[in-house]
């Protein structure tokens, strides 16, 4: 069986973080509100009342973060740029201050050898932008094409790759449909045109990037969905759960299509949503990559109740993380194999730009350590059987801001964070992710190949 250490040479090793999650500084330097500052102003909305004021501080600490990221030897760094520190409402010029901090960001970086591979959109919308309507207003997509060629325009001679939207999914189904994350609205289907406005700001978005010559990418969460049993009725609900998960998001991008959404009460103009010319924009630039973020399998059954067409079981007989979410590792080969299978020559290189886990464990993490290596194992094998993966991303280098789970919930880093110091304290997954990419790298260049920067 092939393992980590088989990864092919130029394969590229990096972390991943977002900006709400770690950089704290909410009022700093003319950034305006976002719906995050909002959503968590909310009463219950987030554990413990936790919000992402000041997180890791990372806004005044990032020399020291990227002195870690370094000390990694990595050759990427995946982190978001916020919005509303570039544009305070979400619309007209440039707050200066605001992408100095990001100019800063990646000069630093490429000082030390890190490639930096922005997203520019991780969930933070400039709240003007949603009291306007959000991702429910089509103008967004507009908005968001116009504040990522400014980006572009002053980071682009430097940074050769970005992310357009992390995660649409999530976004849509968390923010818009449950309301459990910003902006808190719980519009359940009703929010399906969400989706297609995110999918139309990336081709917007996209298009101008390449004009600029730059690399593009998407990130999506997806995962491998399996029935709970082979009866028809769970097989029907397996698929309408891959439907909504996974090919909402993936076969516009790839294919210029939606999939069948009949089982969500919809047709393929996503309730009146997509105008005559959308999937054109969507696919006018075609993917550099494609990013998948992965973190466990879902196993579905037919519904038990009218509403949805599914229902969610756990799998059980496998270990959980913090969060509950169950490890299968082979799940990454499963996920990574079956995109092949499904888009075949129309799926561009794949870059896993997040997988992780949360543990309660404190700087002995051991757990980390093992989901790591196995879902490396298990990413080894993918590749060996054929699948173009060109990098990993581990989320996350430092505990963070977990969502609606608040500080101190959810910990994800392969750094410790006492958010009461914001001291940073290397745990056993750092070093052991360093050493992973040193005896990698090491065996790389001993085969007589040179791994990239
Ligand atoms: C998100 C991250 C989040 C992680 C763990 C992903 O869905 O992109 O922001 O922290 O999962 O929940």
């Amino acid at each position: 069986m092939p393992d980590r250490f088989d990864l092919p040479a130029g394969f590229r090793w990096g972390v991943a973080t977002a900006a709400y999650q770690i950089e704290g500084a909410v009022d700093e330097d003319g950034r305006g509100p976002s719906i995050w500052d909002t959503f968590t102003a909310r009463p219950g909305a987030v554990r413990d009342g936790h919000t992402g004021a000041v997180a890791c501080d990372h806004y005044h600490r990032w020399p020291e973060d990227i002195a870690l990221m370094r000390g990694l030897g990595l050759d990427g760094y995946r982190f978001s740029i916020a919005w509303p520190r570039v544009q305070p409402t979400g619309a007209g010029p440039v707050n200066p201050a605001g992408l100095a901090f990001y100019d800063r960001l990646v000069d630093a970086l490429l000082g030390v050898g890190i490639t930096p591979l922005p997203t520019l959109f991780h969930w933070d919308l400039p709240q003007a932008l949603e009291d306007a309507g959000g991702w429910l207003n089509r103008g967004t997509a507009y908005r968001f094409a116009e504040y990522a060629a400014l980006v572009a325009d002053r980071l682009g001679d430097r940074v050769p790759a970005w992310i357009t939207l992390n995660e649409p999914f999530v976004h849509t189904v968390y923010g818009y449909a449950m309301g459990i994350h910003a902006p808190g609205r719980a519009l359940m289907l009703d929010a399906l045109p969400v989706a297609h406005h995110q999918l139309l700001a990336h081709g917007l978005a996209a298009s101008l990037l390449h004009e600029r010559g730059l690399d593009v990418l998407i990130s999506n969460n997806l995962t491998p969905v399996e029935p709970a049993s082979p009866s028809p009725a769970d097989l029907a609900a397996a698929d309408a759960y891959d439907t909504l998960h996974n090919r909402l998001f993936t076969d516009p991008l790839l294919l210029g299509r939606y999939p069948d959404l009949s089982a969500f009460g919809t047709g393929p103009d996503l309730h009146g949503a997509v105008r005559p010319g959308d999937l054109d924009l969507i696919t006018a630039t075609p993917l550099t990559g494609l990013g998948v973020n992965y973190y466990n399998p879902t196993r579905i059954a037919a519904p038990t109740a009218p509403g949805l067409p599914f229902d969610l079981l756990d799998i059980p007989d496998v270990p959980h993380t913090a969060f509950g979410w169950p490890v299968v590792p082979d799940g990454l080969r499963n996920l990574l194999t079956g995109l092949r299978d499904r888009y075949g020559t129309a799926l561009p290189p794949v870059t896993i730009t997040e997988n992780g886990c949360s543990t309660t464990e404190d700087v002995d993490d051991t757990f980390r350590i093992d989901y790591l290596s196995a879902h490396l194992d298990a990413l080894a094998t993918a590749v060996a059987e054929g699948v173009d993966v060109r990098g990993y991303y581990t989320w996350s280098l430092i505990d963070n801001f977990e969502w609606a789970e608040g500080l101190f919930g959810q910990r994800f880093g392969l750094v410790h964070v006492d958010f009461a110091t914001q001291r940073r304290t290397p745990k056993a997954s750092y070093a052991w992710y360093r050493d992973l990419i040193a005896v990698h790298r090491a065996r790389c260049a001993k085969e007589g190949s040179v791994t990239s920067p």
